[in-house]
This record gives C-alpha cells, structure tokens and sequence, in this order.
C-alpha cells in the first residue's frame, strides 16, 4: 500500500498466510474486512491465470500473494502457464508480486525456494519456518531494493522479539549448514519424493486417492468426507503423525533428512491404516 498508494488484493481462495488481521483479510475469514480482498479459486492454470490478469488490469491492485507450490490448498501445484501470466501480469499492471514461501522454502518441494520451479522473481518474498530449522522462532520479509525505499517511514517494522539474538544466532547456523549441505539435502529429497510417490500410487486406500506430490510436500486427497481424518487418527494411535488439513485430505511432511528406513516404516504404519 505504501509502495503502490492502492488499496485492492489478490489472494488464492482457502488459502493461509497467518493470523494476523492483514492476512486474515486478505483471506477474507468470516469478522475480517480490513482490506479489498479478491480471491482466485483453484485450480490454478490459465484460466485462473487470465482471471487474476482481467482484475490486475484495472490497475488498482496494490499486491498478489501466493504460495508458489500451495501447500495451505494440499500441494496445489500450479501450471507453468499460470505463473507466466500472473508475473507478466504483475509486471504489466504494476502490482506487487508477494511470494509466501514460508512453507516451501528452505528445500521443502525440492528446490531451495518453490519459486525457482516458475522462475519467479517476486518483489516480496516472505520467509519463517524452516529458517530457523525449527530451533528459533524467526520470520523475514525480503524484498527488493525498490521496495524497500518505500518502507523507509518511521515506525514502520518494530517487534519486542523481533532480531532476537538467540533466534537470528540458529537462523544463521542453520542457513550455513543449508548452504554447505544444500545438494546432498536436495539429493535426498528427491530420491525420498519418489519412493514416497512409488508406494503411495500403489497403496490400496478405500477410496480413490488423489495424490500430489512435489518434493516432500504431500497431499492425499479423496472424494468422501471424513475418510481422510479416519486414516490420520488410526496412524497416530498406531505413533505415525499426519494431518488432515479438510475433511478431504491429508498430508505428509516428513523431515528433509528422511532416511529410506524411517519412511519405510512410516508408510508401512500408514498401509495398516487404510
Ligand atoms: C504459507 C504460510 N504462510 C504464513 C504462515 C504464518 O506463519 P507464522 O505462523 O510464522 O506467522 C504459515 C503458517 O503455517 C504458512 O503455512
């Protein structure tokens, strides 16, 4: 808003990018309305690209948020198309393209940053989870320079706990070792994305599954209602951790440093429970 001086967004129907009241506008959960807020419903491919273009069009726009791989909609995996059209959008209209890779950054869909598998180059990139590694509690606004300049107002970032010792002291350990290990995590989650993919696509669930996957980011997702709480709460009596996310689907997160053992276990705890 500062940046653009416009008042209008653009966000993914369902998705999540926190708890604040900003966000939670933009969302438009139910006793939010404290921003203009449109919303693009998935799936996310050229139509839905051409969508997002016609309301960019207008000019008024100030930003569009997305994750690049929607992990908040269960690993809703977006065309190429879409993002061509949506970041040649931004550019065009001058909307500020914001990227909320603080799920998927940091290796979680098998690059370092989501955004690389579309080539994006978002004006604001938001950051937390695994910045950290999970030993701090840290999150971080990148943006380019041009922005930045725009946030140049007085009072405009102050948090108590915000550049805490502590936490930026693991957020830098963690970068280096991401940094010095960076390829050998990659490698492992790639090949641990396949054998993931491997022996779920032939799992026999009850009902027909849809499954998405990209990296170690996994989605199980069905057509009956419930089926997939029914699966997480026999895992986790059975000590295997998963998440519905809605009555429709589940997830699967595992750690990026996964060894073939543990998932094997893992996967076959979740058989038993199908
Ligand atoms: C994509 C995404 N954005 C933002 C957030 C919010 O992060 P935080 O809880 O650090 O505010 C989350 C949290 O789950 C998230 O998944």
């Amino acid at each position: 808003m500062l940046h653009t001086k416009r008042q209008k967004f653009v966000a993914n129907k369902y998705s999540y990018h926190g708890h604040s009241i900003g966000t939670m506008s933009l969302m438009k959960r139910p006793g939010f309305n404290f921003l203009d807020s449109y919303q693009i419903e998935a799936p996310l491919d050229a139509k839905a690209g051409k969508e997002v273009e016609k309301l960019l069009s207008k000019g008024d726009v100030a930003a569009y948020i997305s994750e690049p791989i929607i992990m908040n909609l269960g690993v809703e995996i977006p065309t190429q198309e879409y993002w061509i059209i949506v970041q040649n959008a931004c550019k065009k209209y001058g909307t500020v393209l914001i990227v909320d890779e603080v799920a998927t950054g940091f290796g979680r869909t098998g690059k370092l940053f989501a955004s690389e598998h579309y080539n994006l180059k978002p004006d604001i990139m938001c950051l937390g989870k695994a910045l950290t590694g999970g030993y701090g509690a840290l999150g971080a606004t990148i943006m380019t320079e041009e922005l930045a300049k725009s946030m140049e107002v007085d009072f405009s970032f102050y948090s108590t706990f915000g550049w805490h010792p502590l936490n930026t002291t693991a957020t830098i350990a963690n970068i280096k070792y991401l940094l010095k290990n960076k390829n050998s995590i990659l490698k492992n989650v790639a090949e641990m994305s396949k054998y993931f993919s491997d022996r779920l696509s032939i799992m026999k669930f009850k009902h027909d599954p849809t499954i998405r996957i990209k990296g170690l980011a996994i989605a199980v997702e069905f057509r009956e209602a419930g089926y997939a709480q029914e699966i997480v709460n026999k895992s986790l009596k059975n000590h295997l951790l998963l998440s519905t996310l809605t009555p429709f689907i589940f997830t699967i997160f595992p750690p990026l440093t996964i060894d073939k053992n543990t998932a094997e276990k893992g996967l076959e705890i979740l058989e038993n429970c199908i």
